[in-house]
């Protein structure tokens, strides 16, 4: 078979074989999170150990701090060698890793310089930010997470994975794991939001899609879970700052979904840029050592963030760069990326022994370790036959489809005379489609877009026109993302009044607005947007706002007058066919949020899983400011409510639902009987309570539901959040239909990190909900004895 073929049966394989399992009833188990006890990983093989010791035996002291080295290749920024390109230092065996590369044919040349003329053949590990999808752009993570769909998201990094690795890209700088509760910081777009539970649940997914059945395979690749640790705290949101997060918090909160990442295998992490309690995470020996290393025993290598060792000096924890190497490497971090420090500095640091010859020899270890997991020393380059240079195959696009649509959540929808604005009629007669996202392919790959290709991309315009017929439509752009014309805003305005509907396409410019360096003090629709949102309402005609972000906006006007709104994300290549087939109900709904959105920004940071205070403002009338009989002194806002605008696990359906229950198996359990659960190896842990819910479509469309298992504790050693998400499942209910839904949990649910530090289960007083969300449901209680 020719290899064209070839490679389109194998996908046709590979889709038909994912898309033939997704359905919800199927989604598998997740295992729960952070144990306290070492992480499983797949490096860990005698046979690699071997290879490792006997190259390990053969190298200079240059050669093993080359394997240390790593740096992007194409333009220089920052400190670095100032060089572009790196073929003779790789020749010489100086470099252990390169990335940014841009083709397989570029990543082929560099590799035969480092196996064929570099002395001990050494393969160089190929690196690149693969995010959400590397040609076949998914929607950024933030949306994938709101899917609640870790199959779909596994099915996704697993496509990643077959095209990345056909570049030769056998190492990808994701998922990113860090907890965000603040939507002004930009990178919140490229996490799983604001719930350890689910980030690990998604931390586990990517892992497994990226890596596949065998690093080995050529077409798996090194995931790297990434920041570590605590980025997502930056103060005030902005980018790069500072963070203070009690260890407490670090173990409940942050560190969860890196043991997740790990735990699947995850074969790399990367330490981060920010400060932690005053210790630059690049050079903190208490997480990069003392967790990661003594207590997790995790083999795979850290290597630190663009010119983080560098940056040691700009923290102040180092006066010159001799010192930030020593700093961070002698505190764990394996690999210099980009700072150009232990080339330089190295070698002397060892020579003086302020460096062992052990500590080093143990990070060149971590890095042969994964190099020869991936099989590299065996299969250094890559078949080029293997990259698509053709268009996307339709089953890549069938599964980028259907993660758009499952990404997308219905933040309103309300009834304009007799009926909901969404789905559409569909003997609708003319639409008024206005916004700057309307038709802009480049927003919908997002941030961090790979190689992802805006000529791939089908536009909510493209695709709207495809359904009604040009003449049907009013297109007009209302103006930029951060600018608009008085004329702009009258020609959007004559075309809603014209129209039987208008859609608004409005947001932010994902690519620059969102990610790295992408913070807002004023996370709302930039520009004129929400004035031309305002004066297109006033046309009068029912409107349907999508918002194409990479967080939560602020937009307390839209959600009080705008009838139905939809958050889309940066909806990746099938942007345009997710929306319309959503628009007009040939796909319904089913996301949910996995961030709390504000209703004003002096809430930030907002997050359901917060703790009661001494002084809750409990069910008080917070829609008003205190009068006079109201009790004052209680944790609220003298001008705003506590209430957010939509709180986590939120997001609407074309159905309803109705919740009864829950019930549980038993009324009490044994805290001693739990503490032992929790010692065992996670394989292991039994289902100790089973928690039942029944749940019913009461509507008229068949939907999905994502329905949620909360808990929360109290009387116990340390303040615990009012609900902590403990499980969720997808149920499919045809129109009328109730199921039971069964939640089996083990000890974990009801774990903590006790005053001591110590994963335990403490005697408490349980409340269980199984709810749509965060804020609603009727508790169950639970007690747990000594
Ligand atoms: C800096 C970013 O913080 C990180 O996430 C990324 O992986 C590296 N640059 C490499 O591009």
């Amino acid at each position: 078979m020719p290899a064209k073929f070839l490679r389109s049966f194998a996908l046709l394989i590979f889709a038909a074989s994912f898309l033939s399992t997704s359905t919800p009833a199927q989604r598998p188990k997740e295992p729960t999170t952070f144990r306290g006890v070492p992480a499983r990983s797949t490096l860990a093989d005698p046979s690699i150990e071997k290879k490792v010791e006997a190259l390990l035996r053969q190298m200079t002291l240059e050669e093993k701090i080359g394997q240390l080295v790593q740096y992007s290749v194409g333009t220089p920024t920052g400190p670095g060698t100032g060089r572009g390109d790196y073929s003779e230092m790789v020749a010489k065996g100086q470099v252990g890793s390169l990335y940014n590369l841009e083709s397989v044919k570029a990543t082929n040349e560099f590799q035969h310089e480092a196996v064929e003329k570099s002395r001990l053949h050494i393969p160089l590990l190929v690196g690149l930010d693969v995010i959400h999808g590397y040609r076949t752009a998914f929607p950024v993570p933030l949306g994938l997470a709101s899917t609640w769909d870790p199959q779909i998201v596994e099915q996704a990094s697993r496509l990643a994975a077959q095209e990345a690795s056909a570049s030769g890209v056998r190492w990808t700088f994701s998922p990113m794991v860090d907890i965000a509760r603040d939507p002004r910081w930009g990178r919140i777009v490229e996490g799983a939001g604001e719930d350890p539970f689910l980030g690990s649940v998604m931390a586990r997914a990517y892992v497994r899609g990226y890596q596949g059945k065998s690093l080995s395979a050529p077409d798996s690749i090194a995931a790297c879970a990434k920041h570590y640790v605590g980025y997502g705290a930056a103060e005030g949101g902005r980018d790069y700052n500072t963070t203070e997060i009690s260890e407490h918090n670090l173990r409940e909160v942050y560190l969860p979904p890196f043991y997740a990442a790990l735990d699947e295998g995850g074969a790399s992490v990367m330490s981060a840029f920010n400060s932690l309690n005053s210790v630059p995470s690049s050079a903190n020996p208490f997480t990069l050592t003392e967790v990661l290393r003594k207590e997790w025993k995790f083999p795979g290598i850290v290597a630190s963030d663009w010119t983080a060792v560098f940056e040691l000096i700009q923290h102040g924890i180092a006066n010159d760069g001799k010192t930030a190497a020593w700093k961070a490497f002698t505190a764990g971090v394996d690999m210099d990326m980009e700072s150009n420090l232990y080339h330089e500095n190295l070698a002397d640091l060892v020579k003086s022994g302020k460096v062992t010859q052990a500590q080093l020899d143990e990070a060149v270890r971590r890095i042969l370790r994964v190099k020869f997991a991936l099989g590299l020393f065996d299969n250094p380059y890559t078949d080029e036959s293997r990259e698509n240079h053709g268009p996307l195959p339709a089953e890549s696009l069938q599964l980028a489809r259907t993660a758009a649509e499952r990404s997308f959540v219905l933040l309103k929808n309300d009834f304009v005379t007799t009926r909901r604005v969404l789905p559409l009629a569909s003997d609708i007669q003319s639409v008024a489609l206005i916004g700057p996202a309307a038709d802009d392919a480049a927003n919908m790959l997002g941030n961090w877009s790979a190689h992802g290709n805006a000529q791939d991309v089908v536009t909510l315009k493209t695709a709207l026109t495809q359904k009604m017929g040009a003449e049907r439509i009013k297109y007009t752009v209302g103006g930029e993302y951060l600018a608009a014309s008085d004329a702009q805003i009258q020609e959007a305005v004559a075309a809603a009044r014209a129209s039987d509907v208008a859609i608004l396409a409005l947001g932010e410019d994902t690519p620059v607005m969102t990610g790295e360096a992408g913070s807002r003090a004023h996370p709302v629709l930039p520009g004129r947007q929400e004035e031309l949102l305002e004066k297109v309402c006033a046309a009068g005609k029912p409107v349907v706002l999508l918002l194409f972000t990479g967080r939560p906006l602020v937009l307390p006007w839209a959600f009080a007058h705008v009838p139905a709104v939809m958050e889309v994300w940066s909806p990746g290549v099938q942007a345009g066919p997710a929306i319309v087939r959503t628009l007009f109900g040939d796909s319904t709904p089913s996301g949910k949020l996995t961030v709390t959105w504000p209703r004003a920004t002096g809430q930030i940071p907002i997050y359901y899983n917060a703790l009661n205070t001494g002084r809750p403002a409990g069910n008080r009338d917070l829609t008003r400011p205190p009068k006079d009989g109201d009790e004052r002194f209680v944790s609220r806002y003298i001008d705003e409510q506590n209430a957010p605008q939509f709180p986590f696990g939120y997001g609407l359906s074309y159905t309803d639902f109705s919740y009864g229950g829950p019930e549980i198996s038993s009324k009490k359990l044994s805290a001693k009987a739990q503490q032992a659960e929790l010692r065992k190896n996670p394989a292991q842990a039994k289902s100790i309570l089973t928690v039942t819910a029944n749940v019913s479509n009461t509507g008229k469309t068949a939907a999905d539901e994502v329905v949620q298992l909360y808990v929360r504790l109290q009387g116990t050693s340390v303040e615990e959040p009012v609900r902590k998400l403990k499980g969720f499942q997808h149920v499919s209910l045809a129109p009328g239909e109730t199921r039971k839904v069964t939640f089996s949990l083990g000890a974990d649910a009801f774990a903590l990190w006790n005053i001591n530090n110590e994963y335990t289960v403490e005697p408490s007083l349980v409340h269980i909900w199984v709810s749509p969300d965060s804020s609603r449901g009727e508790p169950v209680e639970l007690e747990i004895t000594d």
